[in-house]
This record gives structure tokens, sequence and C-alpha cells, in this order.
């Protein structure tokens, strides 16, 4: 069977076109959001996010970058809750537009600023007392370049804090390679993941195997669809990831480190 997959993008404003025009639309952004709750694109929304956060030690004035900020949900949070301030850098215009519009509204302007860019071109230079992502490290092929430049971003001392979508450890099915090369995803095991932060330069690395949490939070985000058949696609969506992630094909990792 042919793999389809997506031709890769050639400069930053190509790759944001590229996810703007497809997985990140205005329109599907909306609709992601009904399932993960309101400001989140990723898993678990809000509660993964309150207990992740209190894993931080977030203090009031700590500089957070929140690589692929999305829509903001995880930038208010450390704002509000914990008085830090976020910078949140994001490729997508769609995203980074509801962002705004949300940041205005809750009138957070003093705390939380969001910035166009790719990771990866980022220079920063022991700025940031925690880098912290949620599901965005998927979109980036390049994860030496990711890591060294985050380990570049982060003060001595400072926190590395990331979820993403892993490959399983055990065979993939075509459909589930096909789904990821037609995304453009970039896909690790959880161990894997842990050897390439380690790569970087990172200490203290936690490698968490989170595929079961994930099971049950698409099961979660499923009974929140409409039940009047609305949204039939992302319904299909996640009972195929229901079926990947229970045949451990589909996983989710957290991962923790620190700059020494
Ligand atoms: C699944 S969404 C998650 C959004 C947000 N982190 C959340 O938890 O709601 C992934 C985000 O990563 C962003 N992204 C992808 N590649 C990026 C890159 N190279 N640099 C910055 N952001 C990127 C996408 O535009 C998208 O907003």
């Amino acid at each position: 069977m042919d793999i389809l997959i997506s031709a890769p993008p050639t400069s930053v404003e190509d790759h944001s076109a590229q996810l703007d025009s497809t997985q990140y639309t205005r329109e599907s952004i909306l609709k992601y959001e009904k399932i993960f709750g309101h400001n989140f694109i990723s898993t678990g929304g809000i509660d993964t996010t309150r207990e992740i956060v209190k894993s931080l030690n977030l203090q009031a004035g700590m500089k957070v970058l929140d690589v692929g900020s999305g829509i903001g949900g995880s930038a208010f949070h450390m704002a509000q809750e914990y008085g830090a301030h976020v910078h949140g850098l994001d490729l997508s215009h769609n995203m980074l537009g509801i962002a705004q519009e949300r940041l205005q509204e809750l009138n957070l302007n003093s705390h939380v600023i969001f910035e166009f860019g790719d990771i990866l071109e980022s220079a920063a230079d022991s700025i940031y007392d925690v880098a912290y992502s949620r599901d965005a490290f998927l979109h980036i092929e390049d994860k030496a370049r990711l890591f060294e430049t985050l380990h570049r971003a982060i003060k001595p001392g400072g926190l590395l804090f990331f979820t993403d979508y892993c490959w399983g450890e055990g065979a993939h099915s075509v459909e589930f390679l096909e789904y990821v090369a037609q995304r453009g995803y970039d896909l690790h095991t959880v161990r894997d993941y842990g050897k390439l932060i380690e790569q970087a330069g990172f200490v203290e690395v936690h490698a968490m195997d989170k595929t079961e949490l994930f099971g049950e939070y698409l099961h979660i985000e499923l009974d929140k669809l409409p039940k009047d058949g609305s949204m039939p696609e992302i319904r299909k969506s996640w009972n195929e990831k229901i079926v990947r992630n229970q045949r451990g094909e589909q996983g989710w990792g957290w991962f923790m480190a620190r700059k020494m």
C-alpha cells in the first residue's frame, strides 16, 4: 500500500503555512478545543496541566518558555496560579491569533507574551528558568537541534518539561505509519526520547511512559463530543487512536530533565 507523505516544508514560513492550512485551520483548532477543553489543544487539558505544573516548583517572577504554546492554556495557568512570566512561542498564526484574543480577555499582558517563531531558530541563551512544551515536539524533525537549542535557552540549574506523542515499543501497523507520515510527525519511543535528552547534556532525566493515561483521556475526550453526529471526522480519528493505543502502538510520554 502507498504511504502518502506530505512534502517536507523548506522554510519557517512554509512550515507555518502548511500547519495553518491543514491541521491547524481556525475551524479545526476550535473543534479540537471542544475535546481538550477551554484554551487547550493537548491531552488532558487543564487537568494534566494542573498536575504537571504543580511539579515544576514555579515561583512568582520565574521565566518560562512555552514551546508551541497553542491557544495559551498552559501559559495562562502558570501566570494566574504562580505569577510566572511566560513567553509563548508558536509557528501557527491561527493558534497565535486565538491566543492573543484570549490574552486580552484575561488581561494577563503583564505576565504573558505570545510570539511567532520556530523554536529551532531561537538564539536564547541562559534566559529561562523552565522550558516547557505540550504535545508540540512531534512536529519537529531535528530533535538533536531542538534539545541543543533548549539546553542553551535554559539557565544553569533550570528545568525542561514536555509531553509528547510517542511510538509504542511494539511493531507498527501500516495504518499508523500512514497516519504519522501524512501528518508529517516525527515520533520516538519514550525510552529513545530519554536518550536524546541525555545526549543534549541534560541531567536527572526522567522519561515517564504515560501510554495508559493517554488511553484513559482518549475515552474521556470521546465522551465530550456532541451526541448529535456532528464532528464525525474527529470521532473517527479518536476511535482510531483508541485502537492504536490499546494495541500499544501509540504512546504518550512525559519528560523532565535539568540543565547542570
Ligand atoms: C498540539 S498543539 C499543542 C498546543 C499547546 N501546547 C497546548 O497544549 O494546547 C502543537 C503546537 O505546536 C506548534 N508548533 C509546531 N512546531 C513548532 C515549532 N517548530 N516551533 C514552535 N511551535 C511549533 C503548533 O503550531 C501548535 O500550536
